[in-house]
């Protein structure tokens, strides 16, 4: 069934564990998603980029994970991620996504506050949950020294504050993390995550997961993290799936063959992420 993002987030910060968000680009990618949870009888937030939303078209997106989302036992929300415009999030809005996001992170703080609140206010009357963004959690291409991502992380009185603005259903948080990590070193800092979750009461969203460890993960998700975003582990999974299969078999022509490899090694991953959130068995 379709739920949106503020139902399954609640449940998580109540039950002390936290719902993957999982970036798709595709068929056998969202088919892996959905197998994953489905296997682990987990809740599950399938995700689209607007990279993703221009690769794939946005009504495509939206008329497979709905239909999914129809036919499973499992609760699954469909979400925008980063939407970097107001016009964005309307186009999802109506396309049928059941929870958006404005990324205002890179932009001054009123500014952020204001365009976030106008989804806000568009998206709740209907149903649909919105997550903010502050501070900023950049890319490995922004090859950022130590210092640089420490003066970008969240400020709890500023994330107090622009939850009371916003009226945010969830708020992603700069807390050590960095986009695109290709290995699992990194760890966040636990003590602003505490002092966050000391300023505001709603869910608390990790982005950038890949490159961190599964223990500090876990650390963060008893401090309150509730939504963890992962792509690049997907991504990676997906297309070793692909040379995998193309290794064992060169002259293979059959795209099934290749991306049915594929389609299940996401599953894999997908399966282990959700264990190590805790969500397994909590749909
Ligand atoms: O919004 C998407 C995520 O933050 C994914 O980050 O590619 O580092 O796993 P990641
Ligand atoms: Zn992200």
């Amino acid at each position: 069934m379709l739920v949106n993002n503020a139902f399954l987030l609640k449940r998580a910060f109540e039950g002390k564990y936290a719902v993957g968000a999982f970036n798709a680009n595709n068929l056998e990618q969202i088919q892996g998603i959905i197998a994953g949870a489905e296997e682990e009888n987990s809740p599950v937030i399938l995700q689209a980029s607007q990279g993703a939303i221009s690769y794939a078209g946005l009504d495509v997106i939206a008329a497979i994970v709905l239909n999914i989302a129809k036919e499973t036992n499992i609760p699954v929300s469909l979400h925008l991620d980063h939407g970097m415009s107001f016009e964005q999030n309307v186009k999802c809005l109506r396309a049928g996504f059941s929870s958006l996001m404005f990324d205002g992170s890179t932009l001054p703080f009123e500014e952020n506050a204001a365009i976030t609140k106008k989804v806000v206010e568009m998206a709740h009357p209907v149903g649909v949950s919105v997550e903010g963004e502050l501070g900023r959690v950049a890319g490995t291409e922004n090859k950022l020294t130590i210092d640089e991502i420490n003066a970008l992380l969240t400020q709890p009185d500023q994330a107090a504050e622009f939850t009371k603005l916003t009226g945010v259903d969830a708020l992603a948080v700069a807390v050590g993390s960095v986009h695109r990590m290709r290995t699992q070193v990194a760890n966040l800092d636990i003590n602003r995550i505490r002092e966050i979750r000391k300023a505001i009461s709603i869910p608390l969203v990790l982005h950038g997961s890949s490159g961190v460890t599964d223990d500090s993960i876990k650390m963060a998700i008893r401090e309150g993290l509730c939504k963890i975003n992962v792509a690049t582990a997907l991504n990676m999974a997906f297309t070793q799936g692909m040379a995998t299969a193309l290794r064992a078999k060169p002259d293979e022509i059959d795209p099934r063959k290749i991306l049915g490899v594929s389609r299940d090694e996401v599953k894999k991953v997908v399966k282990q992420k959700i264990r190590v959130f805790g969500s397994n068995g909590k749909a």
